[in-house]
C-alpha cells in the first residue's frame, strides 16, 4: 500500500493534479464572471455584496492553504510518506496567490488603490492591522522559495526565515477572530489546528537529539 502511494506521489502527473486542485478554488471564483463577460450570464452566488463575498473567499482559501502547508511536515513524519515534501513548496505558493487576490479585493474595491485611507485604516483597525502583517511575512517566504534561494542562504537560514509562516498563520487567526462578530466556532476551529500543529513542531524540536560536542569542544567548555 505504501508502494503504491509512493509511486503515486512521485509520479510526474502527480504534481499536475495537485497543481489543479489548489487552482480550483480559484476557477470556481472566476468561472461566474467568465460567464458573465462572455454570455451575460449573471453571477447570482456573489449575491447582493460581490465585494464581500470575494473577499471572505480568498480570506478563507489563505488561511485554508496556510494550515495544508503547515500540515506537510507533521503528515510526512505521522504517515511515513517523505515524498509528501514535493508539494510543500506548491502549496505554500499558493497561499501567497490567494493572499494577493484578497488583498487585492481590499485594495481596489474596497479601498479604491486609496494608499493614505488604506494606511489609516491598518493602523486603526486591529483586524486589518494583524491581517496585513501576515500578508507581509508571506512576501519574503514567497520570494526565497526557489531551491537557489535555498542555496544562497543556506539550509539553517532558509529554515529559520520560513518559520515565519507560522507567525503569519497566527495573524491569519487572529484577524478571523477579531472580525468576526458573532459565531466565532470557525476561527476557533482554525485557531485549534494550528495549535496542533505547533505543538508538534514545538515537541519534535525538543525532542530532537541535540549534536554532541567534540570532545576537545567540551573540554573547551569545561
Ligand atoms: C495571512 C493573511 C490573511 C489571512 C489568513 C486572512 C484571512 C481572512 C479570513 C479567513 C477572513 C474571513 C472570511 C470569512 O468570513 O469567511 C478575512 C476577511 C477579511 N480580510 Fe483577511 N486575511 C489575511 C490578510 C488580510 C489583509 C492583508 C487584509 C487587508 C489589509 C485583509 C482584510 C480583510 C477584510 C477587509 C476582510 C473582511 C472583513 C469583514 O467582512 O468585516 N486580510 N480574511
Amino acid at each position: 500500500m505504501r508502494d503504491f502511494l509512493r509511486k503515486i506521489l512521485i509520479s510526474k502527473w502527480s504534481k499536475v493534479v495537485v497543481f489543479l486542485l489548489c487552482l480550483s478554488p480559484f476557477v470556481y471564483l472566476a468561472w461566474p464572471l467568465i460567464a458573465f463577460l462572455a454570455w451575460q450570464v449573471e453571477p447570482r452566488r456573489f449575491g447582493a455584496n460581490p465585494v464581500e463575498y470575494v473577499q471572505h473567499f480568498t480570506g478563507d482559501w489563505t488561511l485554508r492553504f496556510l494550515l495544508i502547508t503547515l500540515s506537510v511536515t507533521p503528515l510526512r513524519k505521522l504517515l511515513n510518506v517523505p515524498d509528501l515534501i514535493r508539494f510543500r513548496r506548491m502549496l505554500g505558493l499558493f497561499a501567497f496567490f490567494y493572499v494577493c487576490l484578497h488583498f487585492l479585493t481590499y485594495i481596489w474595491p474596497d479601498q479604491n488603490f486609496d494608499l493614505h485611507g488604506m494606511w489609516k485604516d491598518v493602523a486603526k483597525r486591529p483586524f486589518v492591522t494583524v491581517g496585513f502583517l501576515g500578508f507581509v511575512l508571506l512576501i519574503p517566504l514567497a520570494i526565497t522559495s526557489s531551491k537557489g534561494w535555498i542555496r544562497r542562504l543556506g539550509g539553517n537560514r532558509w529554515q529559520n526565515l520560513h518559520r515565519l509562516i507560522y507567525i503569519s498563520g497566527l495573524c491569519g487567526v487572529l484577524h478571523y477572530y477579531w472580525l468576526v462578530k458573532s459565531n466565532h466556532r470557525l476561527p476557533l476551529l482554525y485557531a485549534a489546528i494550528l495549535a496542533v500543529l505547533l505543538l508538534y513542531r514545538l515537541g519534535t524540536s525538543l525532542l530532537k537529539p541535540r549534536p554532541q560536542p567534540s570532545p576537545a569542544a567540551a573540554a573547551v567548555q569545561r
